[in-house]
């Protein structure tokens, strides 16, 4: 099967460069989105083919789509950022093409070599260039995604798919965003069980999540923390977040990577900043019990959050059914707002990247 070949459809009529401007004055996470697309299908007989930059329009999907039964669907998050020199860079995104692979095999789909993820990334903010927000800490947002597209009703392995990256320029996930933020430990819900899917990105896992998430809201909360589905004890992650506890002694522990987890890649980068530190980070099951314990002992400094959408966001404190405690004072800690820092900088240019992380476009 041959390679595919990239076909470039210019917009006819791309935004112009107010209403582009008006769009992009801090716009809530994923709700304007730019003027193309990349798409890109697969089949058995054809492999993949037909990949195509075009203007960003709706699909038409046949009422009988396996993907609308049984969610056999993956996704990726990844920013491109405007550098100071006025050029633009993407972050690790061979780490997101290989996490796609890993999330494909799970859900039994085909995988996409990594380097037609990186290059329809790549094109589509190439094409985009002009919606690379400059703003501070604003950034494009890519959203790469796979749905199984043949029409068959039995729930077996689609023997078609549609891969699709879209773009959206993003402000900060969290309105107030440098504070601490409430979580809301799910009793009621787990998100992931050993064998499930919790390692594999797929719309499943956050759809399960948000019942969760609307429960938290009603406690007055801003995202859930769920814990492990065997033993309710163990912290494992938010629903869209990894998350990093600080220590008195300056150390940093975060859950492993036992498989109920996103493999976070803003938790790999930070393990390795952290260490690049000198401080001690320990990839070891924290208890919700414990948390408190800490929390309330002094032990445990500071705690945050961490991911793709949301970088680095302070946890002020921690409410549940059995649990209600502050973290440190309730507002970002130090540890916290150095890692950011040393993070954000390297995406944003601003420092050295010694470990060839950028991906400057040309
Ligand atoms: N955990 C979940 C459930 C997520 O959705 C995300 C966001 O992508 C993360 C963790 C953080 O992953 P990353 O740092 O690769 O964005
Ligand atoms: C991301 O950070 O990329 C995420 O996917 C989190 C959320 C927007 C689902």
């Amino acid at each position: 099967m041959s390679k595919p070949t990239l076909d470039v459809t210019p917009h006819p009529q791309p935004a112009g460069a107010a209403e582009r401007a008006a769009l992009m004055q801090n716009p809530a996470f994923g709700h304007v989105f730019t003027d193309h697309m990349i798409t890109l299908r697969h089949s058995a007989e054809r492999g993949w083919h037909d990949w195509r930059l075009e203007p960003r329009h709706a699909f038409d999907l046949d009422p009988g789509t396996l993907s609308l039964h049984y969610a056999q669907e993956i996704f990726e998050g990844l920013k491109a950022y405007r550098l100071p020199d006025g050029g633009a860079t993407l972050f690790r995104p061979d780490a997101n093409a290989r996490r796609f692979r890993a999330s494909a095999e799970r859900l039994a789909m085909p995988l996409l070599p990594e380097e037609i993820f990186t290059g329809s990334v790549r094109a589509l903010v190439d094409a985009d260039r002009d919606w690379i927000p400059s703003a501070e800490g604003a950034s494009l947002y890519l959203r790469p995604f796979m749905i199984g597209t043949e029409v068959a009703l039995p729930p077996e392995p689609s023997a078609a798919h549609l891969f699709c990256v879209i773009a959206s320029p993003v402000a900060a996930y969290f309105k107030g965003g440098a504070a601490g933020v409430t979580l809301w430990v799910s009793e009621t819900y787990t998100r992931a069980a050993p064998g499930g899917t919790g390692a594999a990105k797929c719309g499943g896992n956050y759809a399960a999540s948000l019942v969760a998430q609307a429960e938290g809201r009603r406690e007055g909360c801003d995202q859930v923390v769920f814990l492990d589905a065997v033993e309710r004890r163990w912290v494992e992650e938010l629903g869209g977040m990894n998350v990093f506890f600080v220590f008195d002694d300056g150390s940093l522990q975060t859950p492993p990577l036992t498989g109920t987890i996103l493999p976070g890649i803003t938790r790999d980068s930070l393990i390795t900043l952290a260490r690049g530190m000198g401080l001690a980070v320990r990839e070891e099951p924290y208890a919700i019990d414990q948390w408190q314990a800490d929390a309330q002992s002094g032990r445990l400094r500071e705690a945050f959050a961490c991911g793709t959408a949301a970088v680095v966001t302070p946890i002020g404190r921690v409410k549940g059914a059995r649990h209600g405690f502050v973290i440190g004072n309730g507002e970002a800690g130090p540890a916290a707002a150095r890692l950011k820092a040393a993070l954000t900088d390297i995406q944003f240019g601003r420092a050295a990247d010694p470990h060839g992380w950028l991906d400057r476009l040309p």
